[in-house]
């Protein structure tokens, strides 16, 4: 009891870094919400009754969305923490953030269609499996542009610089897995209704592109395993035809992984194996990857590399492409 100030101190910072470096300028609702939440004692108790990997902003943000809507303000949300707290309890100690952004798509392309094709994928950490249908989407990369065979899919666009080796052509995908501790559903519509409510309140492109890529998966779902990525990938490699060029790939999941040393077992199992390495994530995941940019990192920018070689900093929803000069697609 005697830390309870401590802790409530900590989680408000937690709310106010949020503020400051992840919704400005992105979600104004979200920046304005988290600074009340920050002082707000009635949320921060409710908070630290929770373990401390439980109190994030976007589970707490996203579960009250699951109960009761978008908080439209301050007071809606502390009414809820009060009055329908068991609810947002149990479904913040049973939900995690699992954000699948299919338009993330857009930046691996270029390097999916540069191999020899037939490909065969793995997504490690794949969610809904979104990420697994890059050959059902459409592309607008400005110039450049793939229009899907299906017109009612997404096409998503991403603004590109530097020399993007941009694809005119869908990849050939003839085998596609996916492996996640705990794969969601695009079949259930729970799973559905808590994806788009991890998107956050300005973001309508990302819910239409969410909700139009949901319609393609229904019509044949991808196959996510459940399964962890230190563990179940090598089996799950080996279903993988032998004739197609395998590729396993990741966006916005190693930072889950801890210590760096797991992180490095599972490198070291895609490396001693046939597959294509295909990584997209934080430049702090893999530093020693993002020391070799060619590029000072911008803020707020995935590193995109193949088998460890850097190639480009993207946009974390995949809205943007920027290609490092001087260096060749593997
Ligand atoms: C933020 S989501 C990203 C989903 C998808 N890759 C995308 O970019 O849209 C991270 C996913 O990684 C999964 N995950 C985290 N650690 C994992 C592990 N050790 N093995 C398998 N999946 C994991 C989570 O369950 C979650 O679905």
């Amino acid at each position: 009891m005697t830390e309870a100030p401590d802790e409530l101190a900590r989680v408000a910072r937690r709310y106010r870094a949020f503020a400051a470096d992840e919704a400005h300028g992105v979600s104004p609702h979200y920046e304005r919400l988290t600074l009340e939440i920050a002082d707000s004692g009635v949320i921060l108790r409710f908070l630290i009754d929770l373990p401390a990997p439980r109190r994030q902003p976007n589970l707490l943000l996203g579960a009250a969305t699951l109960v009761a809507g978008r908080p439209p303000d301050i007071a809606s949300l502390t009414d809820m923490v009060t009055s329908r707290a068991d609810q947002l309890r149990a479904l913040m100690l049973r939900l995690t953030t699992q954000t699948n952004e299919p338009a993330r798509c857009a930046v691996l392309l270029p390097l999916l269609a540069a191999l020899p094709q037939p490909l065969a994928l793995i997504e490690v950490g794949a969610s809904a499996g979104l990420c697994l249908l890059p050959d059902r989407y459409g592309y607008d990369w400005g110039e450049t542009r793939i229009a899907p065979s299906d017109p009612t899919a997404p096409v998503f666009r991403c603004a590109v610089t530097g020399p993007a080796p941009l694809p005119s052509a869908l990849p050939r995908v003839v085998w596609r897995a996916g492996l996640d501790l705990n794969p969601l559903d695009v079949a259930s519509d729970e799973d559905v209704a808590w994806l788009e409510a991890l998107i956050w309140p300005e973001q309508e492109d990302r819910r239409r592109n969410l909700r139009a890529a949901v319609a393609v998966a229904r019509r044949d779902p991808p196959r996510v395993v459940r399964g962890d990525l230190l563990h179940d990938l090598v089996a799950l490699m080996a279903e993988a035809p032998a004739d197609a060029t395998l590729v396993v790939f990741h966006t916005a999941v190693l930072a889950y992984v801890s210590p760096h040393e797991a992180r490095q077992c599972f490198v070291d199992a895609v490396r001693g194996s046939r597959a294509v390495w295909i990584s997209n994530e934080t430049p702090r995941v893999f530093p020693d990857i993002a020391a070799r940019a060619s590029q000072p990192a911008p803020d707020w920018r995935f590193l995109l590399a193949v088998d460890g070689e850097p190639k480009a900093w993207t946009g974390p929803h995949g809205q943007s492409l920027e290609w490092f000069s001087g260096r060749q697609v593997k």
